[in-house]
């Protein structure tokens, strides 16, 4: 079993290029079904979220290779209409399989996704957004199988989903006519998307707005895409210095993605500077606790750093509200991370971090992605050795946490544990 082995309480200092965003990639290379050539993508990270993505490329009959951090796609003649079980049940975020497979093919076919460590994660406004578009779909013993010519139409979504706004695009794109998505989501990771497809030859416009208006049923070529960096890991990275003291540069971020993170940590008493594609900081003084931070959809605070920034103001004189609104069980690192020391009171949506003096090192389990990299964050901060196990969950999305930190002057390493 691998875990990750931190020697904490040692002030950082260092600079890291951050990788190529998670929740970039994966709906990118799902959309590359739509292409009938070939699509080069740069900076890929290596998740195994993105291998899981490629095994289903791959059982599609698309032609994949990846050398490096460059995956060439090939759906020239996809063969495979079915996204297997087991890949589903890897990853639910395989959902956004479901628009473009319809849209190229005319079918698709996939489990339920269901629930995930955090909570219920229901697909009824991307089954919604496909239907105004003309899909067909049943849903027959936990699966769904969908079929029909897809048409533009007039979607509204009743809550900006992330996913649910990216499966509407990549079926529009194949569906005859125009299709007006309203109440979009507006993340980066949206307005990047619309960026590839326009590479690709499509005619997306607004992405980024709560207005997206494409004009689809064209056929789409080939195209080379670089993918940006993760704001998320960017925000993991701050909070890990943050947390520990000391200073960092982050290499090719584009801060206003993450302004809501960096505004918060200045008010805890972090020095942030932002250049065009870089962020500096540095902490001198023990930080204080700040006003509630509240989840909400981009730009508003990302749900995905919750854990991280509570994990770096546990340490912070004072207090700091923090209301979950995106998802329902998001706090599952607290219990762990209450174990190094930390005082959290968890109350429903609500979680209230009572600063301490310090944190210790200890043996620690991550249960889902982010809140396992808070459990890293934590150690990084805590006095003597932490261990963290349940790495798997971690490596869905950061490729390389360890070395990254280590490149931050952190001391930790990624080990095989033998388990007797
Ligand atoms: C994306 O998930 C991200 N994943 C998540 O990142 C991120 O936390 C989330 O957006 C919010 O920013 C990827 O991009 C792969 P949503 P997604 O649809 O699309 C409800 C990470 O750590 N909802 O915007 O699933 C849903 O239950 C991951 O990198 C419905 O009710 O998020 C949630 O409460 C975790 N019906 C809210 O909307 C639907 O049909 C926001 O979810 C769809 C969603």
């Amino acid at each position: 079993m691998s875990v990750f082995r931190i020697q904490g309480g040692q002030r950082l200092s260092g600079s890291v290029a951050v990788q190529g965003a998670k929740n970039s990639v994966l709906p990118i290379l799902a959309a590359t079904v739509l292409a009938r050539g070939e699509c080069v993508l740069r900076n890929c990270p290596p998740l195994t979220d993105v291998e899981y993505t490629l095994d289903i490329l791959r059982h599609m009959g698309c032609g994949v290779k990846r050398e490096g951090g460059t995956v060439w796609v090939d759906a020239s003649v996809p063969t495979d209409c079915v996204i297997p079980d087991e890949l589903m049940r890897e990853m639910r975020s395989s959902v956004i399989f479901l628009g473009p497979v319809l849209g190229r093919m005319g079918r698709a076919e996939l489990t339920y996704p269901g629930g995930c460590e955090l909570g219920p994660r229901p697909i009824d406004l991307h089954l919604a957004a496909l239907r105004t578009l003309g899909a067909e779909i049943e849903e027959r013993n936990g699966r769904l199988i969908c079929q029909g010519e897809l048409t533009g139409g007039s979607i509204t979504l009743s809550l900006a989903s992330v996913g649910a706004t990216e499966n509407a695009m990549l079926a529009a794109v194949a569906a005859k006519g125009t299709t007006t998505i309203t109440n979009a989501a507006r993340e980066p990771e949206i307005v990047e998307l619309q960026e590839f497809l326009r590479t690709l030859g499509a005619d997306v416009r607004g992405a980024g707005s709560s207005v997206i208006v494409i004009e689809g049923g064209k056929p789409l070529h080939g195209g080379e895409h670089t993918i940006r960096p993760d704001r998320i890991v960017a925000a993991t990275y701050l909070s890990a210095v943050a947390c520990a003291g000391g200073e960092g540069e982050l290499l090719g971020v584009d801060w206003r993605q993450l302004s809501t993170v960096t505004a918060a940590l200045v008010e805890a008493g972090c020095q942030v500077e932002s250049g065009s594609d870089s962020i500096h900081i540095a902490v001198q003084e023990p930080l204080g606790a700040v006003r509630p931070l509240r989840t909400a959809p981009y730009p508003g605070f990302p749900t995905d750093a919750q854990a991280v920034v509570m994990a770096a103001l546990c340490k912070a004189q004072g207090a700091t509200v923090f209301v979950e609104n995106m998802f329902e069980s998001r706090y599952r690192h607290v219990d762990e991370i209450s174990r190094m020391g930390a005082d959290i009171r968890v109350e429903g949506r609500v979680a209230v971090v009572c600063g301490v003096p310090r944190l210790f090192g200890a043996r620690v389990q991550a249960t889902d992605l982010r809140g396992g990299a808070a459990l890293v964050v934590a150690g990084l901060g805590a006095e003597g050795e932490t261990v963290v196990s349940g790495t798997r969950h971690i490596r869905r999305g950061y490729g390389d946490l360890a070395g990254d930190l280590r490149a931050l002057g952190a001391k930790i390493w990624l080990e095989e544990e033998i388990v007797i």
